[in-house]
């Protein structure tokens, strides 16, 4: 009943030059039934949103762009920062926030979080909003409360009709970029806690709308096990989606 999704996050790779050839590449193996049965978004740079939009309009393939995060002000003297009118003028329709990387990097807070969430949702655009714990936190087994504050956090002042639109994306910190993915039973084990939170805030009807993802070292050979879960309705990816084989077979796994 959920529509599946599966979207890349480039993170800081590609210039233009390679987001264009990658680009053109998924657009080449892009089927109808990748757009009809599924969700497929692409998160690139800022600085490759536009050219990876022109590439996928010119093929009327239907992949969505996303951005990678976004400030919450609509413009001003915020040097550096990037709006939700600037990223909604190029045609994305998706933008992630709160990021692991942005949290522990760069400091991100969950309040930060919730300001972008309710400034891209204003804006008519989609938040995925990761959520996801430290090994330290896995280890002490407070994983389920600390990812379901971080989802509280997130979604605080927007209503149930705004949520809807959301997508969580459940990032176990230790998995990504580690090529140590959660087991399909980890992983739905919090995307089940995280979907009965959305429950709690927001009714049974809402959270069964939602999309939930897993994120972390996703693969083609991980992914049929993560899918096969209730409630894991897809994949925020990032390395296996630098490669446009690896990712086709990963949207393939959606279908
Ligand atoms: P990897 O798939 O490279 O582990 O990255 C996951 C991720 O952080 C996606 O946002």
């Amino acid at each position: 009943m959920r529509k599946p999704m599966m979207a890349g996050n480039w993170k800081m790779n590609n210039t233009v030059a390679e987001a264009v050839v990658l680009t053109q590449e998924l657009s080449n193996r892009y089927t109808d039934a990748w757009a009809d049965r599924a969700d497929v978004v692409i998160c690139p740079p800022f600085v490759d949103l536009k050219p990876a939009k022109t590439v996928l309009e010119f093929d009327k393939t239907r992949i969505a762009i996303g951005a990678q995060d976004v400030y919450w002000e609509p413009k001003g003297a915020f040097t550096g920062e990037i709006s939700v009118p600037m990223i909604k003028e190029i045609g994305c329709t998706y933008c992630i926030v709160g990021h692991s990387e942005r949290r522990e990097l760069f400091g991100e807070t969950n309040e930060d979080v919730n300001r972008k969430a309710k400034a891209l949702i204003a804006g008519g655009l989609a938040p995925i909003v990761c959520v996801g714990e430290s090994l330290a936190v896995r280890d002490e087994g407070t994983t389920n409360e600390y990812v379901c504050a971080q989802v509280r956090a997130a979604f605080a002042g927007i209503d149930a009709t705004d949520a809807k639109v959301c997508v969580v994306a459940y990032e176990p910190i230790w998995a990504i970029g580690t090529g140590r993915t959660a087991t399909p039973e980890q992983a739905e084990a919090v995307c089940a806690a995280i979907r009965a939170t959305l429950a709690e805030l927001y009714g049974a009807d809402v959270s069964e709308a939602m999309r939930v993802l897993y994120g972390g070292s996703m693969n083609p050979g991980n992914v049929e096990g993560l899918m096969a879960q209730p409630n894991i309705d897809g994949g925020l990816v990032g390395g296996a989606s630098l490669d446009a084989t690896s990712f086709a077979e990963l949207v393939k796994a959606c279908l």
